[in-house]
């Protein structure tokens, strides 16, 4: 979790610089006048073991696809803060709680989890020490391949049945951010959601790839048992709230469910099409943390 921290710091610092409109600060090099220390032994080994994101397939997404459907986090700017802030406030009550496992769901459909999910984890990449690994688990509507522009045909659900190995289902589309697409959907997969099969592909990817977060595009919560049935497997969760579209009530009801499976990290108010809060940073998101 240092890393998470160290990450933290770094954006705040980024994002202040950003506000007050400087330019976008990077580290300086350590400069010492002190001579390096001659007796520290040499701990480099003779080979330097294999890292297993190496393996992975590297993919880059389409600029124009991610544009068109509002992927506009790949680089730093005012439409990229809101997300920014979701990361950074996200990173800080993870890494205080030590949690690496963020679901994004929502109350009904179409309130833009999948597009909420792709920002945060594009934002995330910009961290160089953060790896991230994307998870689709719309299982009924798998779309991050398509939002990435890929048509490969990966299929995590391959890996849940234990018929495939992790790595051959994933692309790495940055030094730091790998997905696993699902390119097929599942009518009914609940119990992909759930159960042993879960787990121990959740925890082989972990001790493989050792990913700092892990995000999990879920289905919503109000339309079918999906999301319930995986929740248990997050360490918390994010809720997606679509401004004129969610009702209270929906968001409501929507909140206790999520939080009688796991912690519930905050809501997103998305689609903001009036001025107000949200819009100070121009892209029509808010996020409220629930604290811990
Ligand atoms: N802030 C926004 N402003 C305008 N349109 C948006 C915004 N966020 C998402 N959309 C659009 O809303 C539509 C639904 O978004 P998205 O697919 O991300 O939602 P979803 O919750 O994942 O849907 P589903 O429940 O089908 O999985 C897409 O066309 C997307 O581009
Ligand atoms: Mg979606």
């Amino acid at each position: 979790m240092d890393r998470l921290q160290a990450a933290i710091a770094r954006a705040r610092t980024a994002r202040e610089a950003l506000l007050a409109g400087q330019a976008e600060m990077t580290d300086p090099p350590a400069a010492s006048s002190e001579a390096p220390p001659v007796d520290e032994p040499n701990t480099t080994p003779e080979t330097t073991p294999k890292d297993p994101w190496d393996a992975l397939e590297h993919f880059t997404p389409d600029a124009a696809a991610l544009t068109r459907h509002r992927i506009v986090t790949r680089e730093s700017g005012a439409k990229s803060a809101p997300f920014d802030v979701l990361r950074t406030r996200a990173l800080q009550q993870m890494s205080a709680q030590g949690w690496s496992r963020l679901a994004v769901t929502s109350p009904g459909p179409g309130c833009g989890k999948s597009t909420v999910t792709m920002n945060l984890a594009f934002s995330l990449a910009r961290q160089p020490d953060i790896r991230t690994i994307v998870i689709d688990l719309d299982l009924r509507r798998p779309m991050l391949a398509t939002l990435l522009g890929c048509d490969a045909g990966h299929e995590v659900t391959s890996v849940i049945r234990g018929k495939a190995e992790a790595g051959t289902q994933m692309l790495r589309v940055a030094d730091n951010l790998a997905f696993a697409t699902t390119a097929t959907p599942v009518h009914d997969p609940a119990e992909l959601l759930q159960g042993r099969r879960m787990d121990r592909m959740l925890t082989r990817i972990e001790e493989i790839y050792a990913p700092d977060v892990i995000l999990f595009d879920l289905p919503p919560v109000m339309i079918s048992d999906d999301a319930i049935a995986f929740l248990p497997n997050a360490d918390c969760a994010l809720m997606i709230a679509a401004a004129e579209q969610s009702t209270l009530g929906q968001v409501d009801t929507c909140e206790k469910e999520l939080a009688a499976q796991t912690s519930v990290l905050g809501v997103v108010l998305n689609k903001c099409s009036h001025p107000g809060e949200a819009q100070r940073y121009g892209y029509g998101y808010g996020y409220d943390s629930y604290g811990s």
